[in-house]
């Protein structure tokens, strides 16, 4: 009857997949070894060979349940990392990628403290003490965990941003992309001499375009924390690369985004490709380094077809287009 219970006590229960009773297992092989009798013995032995088989399955199971989980996370990100939007010429205008060909921001150089992190998958830029600006596009993101105030994402000095409110330009559209901006009106406003790892940006002025600032051939930076590698994996470390302006008229070719480009926009890039932001780069800033003065917000990472395809030039919503509306916005919450 003892050795029986001692058996049963440690039996693996695979319908269950649990273990039957183990502090009954425990005190009963105690008093095994305190009456030191042989029959007891034997049994205790065959209770150590089933104690062998329970470790056996245990490890199994937690090898079947990793494999499970990193099947599911590979799924995951593979599976929703990318989405596909028709365009207005009825091509497909895929979403992947990263700032691609770029180099890590040197921490100890850089003055992009206006740059936050909407949780990891898109990203925005400080333009006052109480207001950031993104894209339209980022909306599920609003919710999530906003931060600032270090190049690398997983700092843990990172300062939290809480948003009091959203503004989704009127106009903006899908699937056209077309007035991809949103602003984000912050809790508390920002004290930028008592977080000086925090700062804000220029937004381009409105005669920005016609007074050639933004001619095609005019060098821009973009920069963001969204992958690498076309799907690669995200860094933690800020990334910039360096983008010519190209013209609107040159971005609606037949070629590139055949028509598809509005005055909303701009477009930034090689011909050749190699060169441009990706996925996880939206609503990120696209600025101007002037030599002389602060530096210019003029674009938010907005589309592109795949990501640094030769033609296939990175689109940006166009700040200097958005002056006007931004300031409304400002002024009246
Ligand atoms: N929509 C992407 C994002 O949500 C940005 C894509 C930018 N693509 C490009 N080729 N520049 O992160």
């Amino acid at each position: 009857m003892f050795i029986d219970r001692i058996h049963w006590s440690i039996d693996y229960d695979l319908s269950k997949s649990s273990y039957k009773n183990s502090y009954d297992h425990k005190v009963n092989v105690k008093k095994c070894f305190l009456t030191l009798n042989h029959i007891c013995n034997i049994h205790l032995s065959v209770a150590v060979k089933n104690l062998k088989i329970i470790l056996t399955n245990l490890i199994r199971e937690i090898l079947m349940k990793m494999i499970f989980l990193f099947l599911a996370t590979t799924a995951l990100t593979y599976g929703c990392g990318q989405n596909t939007t028709p365009t207005t010429s009825g091509t497909s205008k895929i979403q992947t990628g990263n700032i691609v060909g770029g180099t890590q921001v040197d921490p100890t150089k850089t003055d992009a403290t206006y740059i936050v992190s909407l949780g990891g998958g898109c990203a925005g830029s400080i333009i006052s003490s109480k207001w950031i600006l993104t894209a339209a596009h980022c909306e599920p993101l609003f919710k999530s965990r906003i931060t600032g105030g270090s190049v690398n994402l997983r700092d843990s000095k990172r300062i939290q941003l809480k948003i009091a409110k959203s503004f989704v330009h009127p106009s903006y559209n899908t699937p056209e992309s077309s007035h991809d901006w949103a602003l984000l009106k912050l809790a508390t406003e920002i004290d930028f001499t008592k977080s000086p790892q925090l700062s804000a940006i220029t937004i381009a002025d409105s005669n920005l375009e016609t007074s050639g600032g933004l001619n095609d051939g005019v060098m821009a930076t973009v920069l963001g924390w969204g992958v690498t590698t076309e799907n690669g994996s995200q860094p933690s470390m800020l990334r910039e690369v360096d983008v010519p302006l190209v013209s609107r008229e040159r971005a609606n070719t037949s070629d590139a985004y055949n028509g598809a480009i509005d005055e909303t926009m701009i477009a930034a890039g090689y011909d050749e490709g190699g060169k441009d932001s990706c996925q996880g780069d939206s609503g990120g800033p696209l600025i101007i380094k002037n030599k002389n003065g602060p530096q210019t917000l003029i674009g938010v990472v907005s589309f592109g077809e795949g990501c640094a395809r030769a033609n296939k030039y990175g689109i940006y919503s166009n700040v200097a287009f958005a002056n006007e509306w931004i300031h409304s916005v400002m002024d009246k919450n």
